[in-house]
């Protein structure tokens, strides 16, 4: 079957993966409410397209923290890709690579940061999870530095993991052949067999809750590298963010992995940008599916986007090739969006292009702007 959009690759991962992995890579916390709400509120996100603009022309090349990039169309952290695929980061390395865009490697990889830099070049970012023990933390930092990683995602939404029932019920673990690779000489690569997930008590033994604003200073002190605050969703946190020395924000709810009922990142979107006034970039991720979902994120003043999921069901389904398909599907639609809705240039892309439900005045439960 030929595939027309990177939503039909999830059907195909479930057919090919086991239960655990599968449920592990699609499911969100609790009633999933959040996960939902993701993606419906693209749906309340209409066009304001421009007419008998000369779009022969589009350009969609654009630079995040001073690197270039053919797209704002960029890979998010997800954990333990071999799960997916034998080649599992290694595939989504040269995927990214071969697209022009940034893949971010996730601390819980299956392939450590030096394999990853092995595949060949490309622009990554490592994505962080503080350990309790600080020396686990900057030694792995220093690696992800040494092994060429450009920048830091340090993810502040989980001091402790979000109750995804589906982990519950399978008593989610990692295959034995596989570990958690950056980890793997430190003796922290494998989770203990729990009569829940196996994630959710590796987090609650080894992640530190204590976790806190002079934290993201304190790593600053440990490496150059610039530092994104993925898991910021309010104007307050965004001010933070920036006041705690960070490059940039990632509005994200972990892919409505952590607290069901926060808003979807579309919608927190407005506010962290207003918040941030222009001083560091703004990025979004979750439930990004479509070309015009990345225009939404672009004029409601995002610098760019990530996706989660799409990777590993592409990954699943067909390895590299996959995410190779996906990245070039969704460039083909949004070259598209841009196109019909008169913007030549990512600069052209303005709010003036959309409206939101919140842009009316009856609708009580807007973001706060
Ligand atoms: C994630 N996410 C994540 N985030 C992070 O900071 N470190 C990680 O290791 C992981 N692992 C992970 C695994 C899986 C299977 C998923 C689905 C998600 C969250 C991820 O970076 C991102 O925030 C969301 O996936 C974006 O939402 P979509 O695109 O999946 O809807």
């Amino acid at each position: 079957m030929e595939i027309t959009n990177i939503m039909e690759y999830e059907a195909i991962a479930k057919q090919k993966l086991p239960k655990m992995a599968f449920d592990y890579y699609a499911s969100g916390a609790e009633d999933q409410w959040t996960l939902a709400e993701n993606r419906n509120a693209f749906s309340r996100i209409l066009f304001r397209p421009r007419i008998l603009i000369d779009v022969s022309k589009i350009d969609m090349a654009t630079t995040v923290l001073g690197f270039k990039i053919s797209m704002p169309i960029m890979i998010a952290p997800t954990a333990m890709q071999k799960m997916a695929h034998p080649e599992g980061e290694y595939a989504t390395a040269r995927a990214a690579s071969a697209a022009g865009t940034i893949m971010t490697l996730s601390s819980w990889a299956t392939s450590s940061v030096e394999e990853v830099a092995s595949t060949g070049p490309g622009i990554r970012f490592f994505q962080l999870y503080v350990y309790k023990d600080r020396n686990v933390v900057a030694q792995l930092v220093r690696r992800a530095e040494r092994a060429g990683f450009k920048a830091i995602a340090l993810t502040v939404d989980t001091p402790r993991l979000g109750r995804r029932e589906a982990d519950i019920k399978n008593r989610f673990n990692l295959p034995p052949f596989l570990t958690l690779k950056n980890f793997e000489g430190l003796d922290l690569g494998k989770m203990d067999k729990a009569d829940d997930s196996g994630l959710a008590s590796y987090v609650a033994g080894q992640i530190d809750r204590t976790l806190s604003w002079k934290d993201v200073e304190w790593l600053q002190t440990i490496t150059k590298l610039p530092i994104l605050v993925k898991g910021v969703l309010t104007a307050e946190d965004a001010r933070l963010s920036i006041q705690s020395g960070a490059a940039g924000i990632i509005v994200s709810n972990h892919g409505a992995r952590q607290l069901d009922y926060s808003p979807s990142t579309i919608m927190a979107l407005e506010e962290v940008v207003k918040a941030a006034q222009g001083r560091v970039p703004v990025f979004l991720d979750g439930g990004v599916r479509r070309g015009t979902d990345v225009f939404k994120a672009l004029a409601l003043g995002a610098s760019g986007i990530f996706i989660g999921r799409p990777v590993v069901f592409a990954l699943a389904s067909e390895g590299e090739a996959g995410v190779r398909k996906i990245l070039q599907i969704l460039r083909e639609e949004f070259e598209l969006a841009m196109a019909l809705s008169g913007c030549r240039s990512l600069k052209e892309i303005t709010r003036a292009h959309i409206v939101t439900d919140w842009d009316l005045p009856r609708n009580r439960l807007a973001p706060r702007l």
